[in-house]
């Protein structure tokens, strides 16, 4: 299959920190690749050097042909390919949850209000919420939140979906229905990179899963490799501290 992203030898650090070490990735086009590690591995770090959002010291970051972030001059143009979905949602507090997602494509893309809204509406009523279009963020659950925040990236047809930890700061039972949403994007084709500690929703929505230490990957492998026959003491370390024995 095509490939859509590609890392080669990226390096950063913050003052004399190393952060990402060296590191090289390939994506391809449709594929899923989950990324796991340790709190502060650089995991977040290494989605925000994908879109551009942090300067690389080494290496290069290829989107298709284009290359991203050396001069900034394409930036937007990099952040319209590749859609970031966050922790926090980030909606504006006074906007309604249809002009959240309908902002963007039309001040940045110069789309059409009515084609947009016809848009928002399918992707809304697809999430569950499109009951929730005339709302304010306030008056929706967390879970309804991350919802919109992903429709608000898909309206922009990225070619890439980054998520960084989504359902991080959600109660359990608002976890599983924005997880939902992710695993239907995967199974239409989706290109994402994923950013999770949930390790059974990893499994099920991977392609591929990666541990990242260090700065660099330490094992890859499919779900079933990975969480099922870890190679590496470290990884086998890491997988222990997500399950409980009496
Ligand atoms: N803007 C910054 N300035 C200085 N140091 C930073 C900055 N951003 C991150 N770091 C440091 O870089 C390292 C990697 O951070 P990063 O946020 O990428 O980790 P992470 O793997 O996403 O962790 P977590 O699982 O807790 O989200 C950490 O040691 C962090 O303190
Ligand atoms: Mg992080």
């Amino acid at each position: 299959m095509e490939e859509i992203l590609k890392v080669n030898g990226l390096s950063k650090q913050f003052d004399d920190l190393p952060v990402l070490d060296n590191l090289s990735l390939s994506v391809k086009k449709g594929e899923v690749v989950v990324i796991v590690g340790p709190s502060g591995c650089g995991k977040s770090t290494f989605l925000r050097c994908l879109n551009g959002l942090e300067d690389i010291d080494e290496g290069e970051v290829l989107l298709g042909e284009e290359k991203v972030n050396p001069n900034k001059k394409n930036l937007s143009r990099t952040r319209e390919r590749i859609g970031m979905v966050f922790q926090s949602y980030d909606l504006f507090p006074h906007k309604t949850i249809l002009q959240n997602i309908t902002l963007a494509p039309i001040k940045v893309k110069k789309r059409k209000k009515a084609e947009v809204e016809e848009e928002a509406i399918k992707l809304l009523d697809r999430v569950g919420l499109l009951s929730k279009k005339d709302s304010y963020p306030r008056q929706l659950s967390g879970g309804q939140k991350q919802r919109v925040a992903i429709v608000r990236a898909l309206i922009m047809h990225p070619e890439v979906l980054l998520l960084d930890e989504i359902t991080a700061a959600l109660d359990p039972e608002m976890v599983r229905e924005v997880l939902d949403v992710v695993l239907s994007l995967a199974k239409e084709g989706r290109t994402m990179l994923i950013v999770t500690h949930e390790m059974a929703f990893a499994k099920a929505v991977a392609d591929r899963v990666i541990f990242l230490e260090n700065g660099k990957i330490v094992e890859e492998g499919s779900p079933e490799e990975f969480f099922d026959n870890p190679q590496t003491d470290r990884l086998k370390r890491f997988l222990k501290t997500f399950s409980y024995e009496k």
